[in-house]
């Protein structure tokens, strides 16, 4: 029985990194056809043509504005804050010479999407329209206000599906244009709290699929983009506090548009960028309903948890010193593996008992549990007594030999400082101990820093992602 489960596993494993890496190969090989392969449509040329953009004023269709202008083409911006959209507009002018319009409108009233949609009845030619508008809400479906529900639909699905129609002959009489319906990851990953907007982009994503098999042939192309994360004012105006997700999970807006507008060039009806996400959407077709059900209950468990950072709207109860981003974690690992002939002769400089001592005392500073447990146990196994490594790892050196006082009373400093310590600091380590060994103490202080940084740094997701009760 165990064995079978342990097949079944496998299989399940194999099966998704095959999926993986299927997703992966397919990806860049369409990215880069596409970029060598660029129809006339998307290359900047004097007229290139007029683009429609709703939810224009920010974010992503502020973006598409910002491209599209650059590539040539007249715009027609549309979304509810008419101020926001004329600075939009009056920049793009200037900068681009295009000419822009500005068309104010609230999507979730029928009689404002009719007067777009006559807009674009009445333009001699439409040659991209881009149903962007939309917005956010994290709220249990059965205690909300069913209007609220159902302006959130019209806005998302009755909108673009009325603009796509209004633009739709015009586009196939002419025998070219092109449709992007901004959708989500979420129309493939359900989840609590969300229940209208995962439907409603997951209506977006089945009506442009169906759509593109429609126009196969007719020089008309229709694209459903799903971005994942993406940093623009969408998650403040929905209160969401996803806001507090790790850096390397948000895209920017010009990745989002850059990714559409390849992706619309090698006519991929389904587009999303940033290869994480892609690899998720690609394999959310292989996920068995229970698994959704998981992640949908711990998803509904993070949500009820209160934050730390209720009060103060950060996640400030963490204080211990991490690492900001991935890139300073790849950075100090470059560094120490670039100097790693230094390291091996700084490390046989100094005494394992003294090496240990200035860890511990690091260590405190910075207090990583996963060091304190690991370099208690080298301390004891490099001679040191038990209470001696207990005072160090409380910050006390009195007990310490008298040669090393002043290396590990620096080491304190050091740490304390982040690294920066003080000229005078530095020059009475030199005094004491010379050239040689100042630069070997100083080598393990940096060596044991990254250890402590990196223990805090996983400390502080888990802590994010538990919503404060684990890792602190
Ligand atoms: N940001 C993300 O993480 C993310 C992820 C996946 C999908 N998306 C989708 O991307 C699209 C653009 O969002 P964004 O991230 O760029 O957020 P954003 O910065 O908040 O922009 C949303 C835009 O939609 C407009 N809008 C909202 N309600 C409207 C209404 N009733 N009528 C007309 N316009 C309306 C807003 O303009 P006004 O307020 O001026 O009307 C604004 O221009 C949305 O469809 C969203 O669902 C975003």
């Amino acid at each position: 029985m165990k064995e079978r489960i342990n097949n079944h596993n496998g299989k399940l494993w194999w099966g998704l990194g095959v999926g993986v890496g299927v997703v992966a190969g397919a990806h860049f090989l369409r990215r880069w056809v596409a970029e060598r392969r660029l129809p006339p449509l998307f290359k900047a040329r004097a007229s290139a043509g007029v683009a429609l953009i709703t939810g224009a004023s920010s974010g992503i269709g502020a973006t598409y504005a910002e491209y599209l202008a650059q590539a040539g083409y007249d715009l027609i911006l549309v979304a509810r804050r008419r101020e926001r959209l004329e600075a939009l507009a009056e920049s793009l002018r200037t900068r681009t010479g295009v000419m822009v319009e500005v068309l104010p409108a609230d999507l979730g009233f029928p009689e404002d999407v009719g007067r777009v949609a006559a807009r674009i009845e009445s333009l001699p030619a439409l040659d991209f329209l881009i149903n962007n508008a939309g917005y956010g809400r994290s709220r249990e479906f059965a205690a909300s206000a069913v209007n609220e529900e159902l302006h959130m639909a019209h806005v998302h699905v009755d909108a673009s599906l009325r603009l796509t129609r209004a633009a739709l002959p015009g586009m196939l009489a002419r025998g070219r244009g092109a449709v992007v319906n901004v959708a989500s990851v979420m129309a493939f990953y359900p989840l609590p709290g969300g229940a209208t907007y995962t439907a409603t982009k997951a209506a977006l994503v089945g009506f442009t699929r169906a759509l593109h098999q429609e126009l196969q042939g007719t020089g008309v192309r229709v694209q459903a983009l799903c971005p994942g994360l993406t940093r623009t004012e969408f998650h403040q105006a929905a209160n969401l506090s996803i806001t507090q997700a790790p850096g390397i999970a948000w895209l920017s807006t010009d990745q989002v548009v850059a990714h559409s507008l390849r992706d619309l060039a090698a006519d991929a009806v389904i587009s999303v960028p940033g290869l994480g996400y892609a690899a998720l959407v690609g394999v959310s077709g292989v996920f068995p309903p229970v698994l959704f059900d998981g992640i949908g209950t711990a998803y509904q468990a993070l949500r009820r948890v209160k934050p730390a950072s209720a009060a103060g709207g950060a996640f400030d109860g963490f204080s211990r010193r991490r690492y900001e981003s991935l890139g300073q974690v790849t950075g100090e690992l470059r560094a120490i593996f670039q100097r790693r002939a230094e390291l091996r002769k700084a490390m046989r400089l100094l005494d394992p008992a003294f090496r240990e001592r200035l860890m511990l005392t690091v260590t405190q500073v910075n207090g990583c549990r996963y060091c304190a447990q690991a370099h208690a146990r080298m301390a004891l196994e490099g001679g040191l007594a038990q209470e001696e490594i207990e005072a160090l790892l409380s910050g006390v050196t009195a007990a310490c030999p008298a040669d090393e006082l002043t290396a590990l009373l620096y080491a304190q400093h050091w740490a304390e400082s982040g690294g920066a310590p003080s000229a005078a600091a530095r020059a009475t380590l030199l005094e004491c101990y010379g050239e040689e060994r100042t630069a070997a103490i100083e080598m393990a202080l940096r060596m044991i820093q990254v250890g402590n940084l990196s223990g805090n740094t996983f400390d502080y997701l888990l802590y994010r992602l538990s919503g404060g009760r684990w890792g602190k």
